[in-house]
Formats: C-alpha cells, structure tokens, sequence
C-alpha cells in the first residue's frame, strides 16, 4: 500500500470552510424562503446570517480561484478531452450497473489525477459555473437598491432571484450526488478521510 498526498492544506482549509458555509446558506436560504413556517430560523435573524454567510463564501471562492490557479491542483481540472466520451461512459456504466454487481472501480486515483471524467466535469461546473452564478446573483440582492430597475425590458430583481434560486437549488443537487460519491471509494469513509488528513491511501499497490 502506498500513499498520495492529494489534498495539500489550502485545499482542505478552503473545502471545509466552503462546506460549512454552504450549510448555513442552505439553512437560512430555506428560512427565509419559507419565511413563517414552523420549525424555520426567525427571518430577521436568518437576513444577517444569510449576508454575512454570503460575504465570507464569495471571499472564499476568490481564494480558491486564486490559490487553484497558482498551485499544481489545478492540473486536476483539466479536461482530458481525447480520452473524455469513453471516459464517461465507462464511469456512468460503472456508476448504474457495475458497481451493483462488485465490479472493480474502472477509475485509478494517480498524484496525476485524483478526480474521475465525470467528478472533474462536476467540480468544474459547481467551482466555474454554479457557484459563480450563485454568488454574483447574491450580490446582486445586496447591491439591488443601486441596480437598474429593468434590464433589456426585463425586472432585474426578478432576474437576479431566478438565478439565485436555480442556482442554488443545482448546487443543492450536486451537493447530494457529492455525497453519494464520496462514500463510494475503495471505502465509505476513504475519500472524507483524504479529505481530512490530505492523504490517499491506495490499496491498488498492495501485494
Ligand atoms: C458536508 C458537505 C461536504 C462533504 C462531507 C464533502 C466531502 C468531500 C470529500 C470527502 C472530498 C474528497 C473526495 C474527492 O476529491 O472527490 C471532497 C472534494 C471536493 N468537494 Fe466536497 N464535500 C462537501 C461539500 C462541498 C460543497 C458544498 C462543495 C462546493 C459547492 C464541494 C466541492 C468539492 C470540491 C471542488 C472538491 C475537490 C477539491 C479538490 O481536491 O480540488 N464540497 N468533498
């Protein structure tokens, strides 16, 4: 067995305080959406906690960005595009048939790629896409006084929250496959503990 340090520091650092955020985004998006419900975060409590929540993730993704684009990480995003139809459909293969039936893993985690064809498109699109949309909706609401009142004929606030909601209810839903994944290693718990200590233990090696 031999092990691959995948996840340095910042990454981790960042991906936690990400995750965290996102639940509490999550919680008082909920709240003030379904404002007056039982069971919900009063909204006067649940607006300051949602902005200053806001602040910090948008603060944090800049970090990511910056600190993805500066570090060997990013070598994960690339999008290896001859080998990526065939790619993906052994991975969805494997994902609805094969590993119902024990099948090994058609992926192998390398220090060269960490991330199979389909979680690479997915990070991509959650990081570079969604996210994106998600936070600059959200300054949208912050900033909304100071916006104009239309855009092309139509009501910017209204544009502004169809982003955001279709945004976050995306990020919402690849939060919940992300989960699933996660616990499909070569263990339940083998990518959160990566994910942790920052290293990969592959058992691939082994004799
Ligand atoms: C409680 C919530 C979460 C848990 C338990 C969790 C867990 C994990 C774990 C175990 C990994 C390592 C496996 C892998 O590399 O594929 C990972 C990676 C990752 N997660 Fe999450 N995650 C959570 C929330 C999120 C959220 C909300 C986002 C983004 C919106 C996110 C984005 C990512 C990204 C981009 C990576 C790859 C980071 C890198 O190595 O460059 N995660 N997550």
């Amino acid at each position: 067995m031999s092990n691959l340090y995948l996840y340095p520091t910042w990454v981790r650092l960042w991906h936690w305080t990400n995750a965290a955020l996102f639940l509490v985004l999550i919680a008082t998006g909920v709240s003030m959406h379904y404002a007056g419900a039982p069971g919900l975060i009063p909204f006067r409590i649940a607006v300051p906690i949602h902005n200053t929540a806001g602040v910090l993730l948008s603060l944090a993704w800049i970090g990511f960005v910056i600190a993805n684009a500066r570090s060997p990480n990013a070598r994960h995003y690339r999008i290896h595009w001859r080998s990526l139809p065939g790619d993906l459909i052994t991975q969805s293969r494997y994902y609805a048939w094969g590993i119902f039936r024990g099948e090994p893993h058609p992926f192998h985690i390398s220090a060269e790629r960490k991330f199979n064809a389909l979680q690479t498109l997915s990070y991509l699109g959650a990081m570079y896409l969604l996210l994106p949309l998600l936070i600059l909706s959200g300054w949208g609401f912050l900033l909304a006084p100071w916006l104009p009142e239309t855009l092309n004929g139509v009501v910017t606030l209204w544009l502004v929250a169809m982003v955001h909601l279709a945004s976050s209810y995306l990020l919402v839903l690849f939060l919940l496959a992300h989960l699933y994944i996660i616990t499909i290693g070569e263990s339940v718990f083998s990518h959160l503990r990566a994910m942790i200590t920052g290293w990969h233990r592959d058992h691939s090696t082994d004799a």
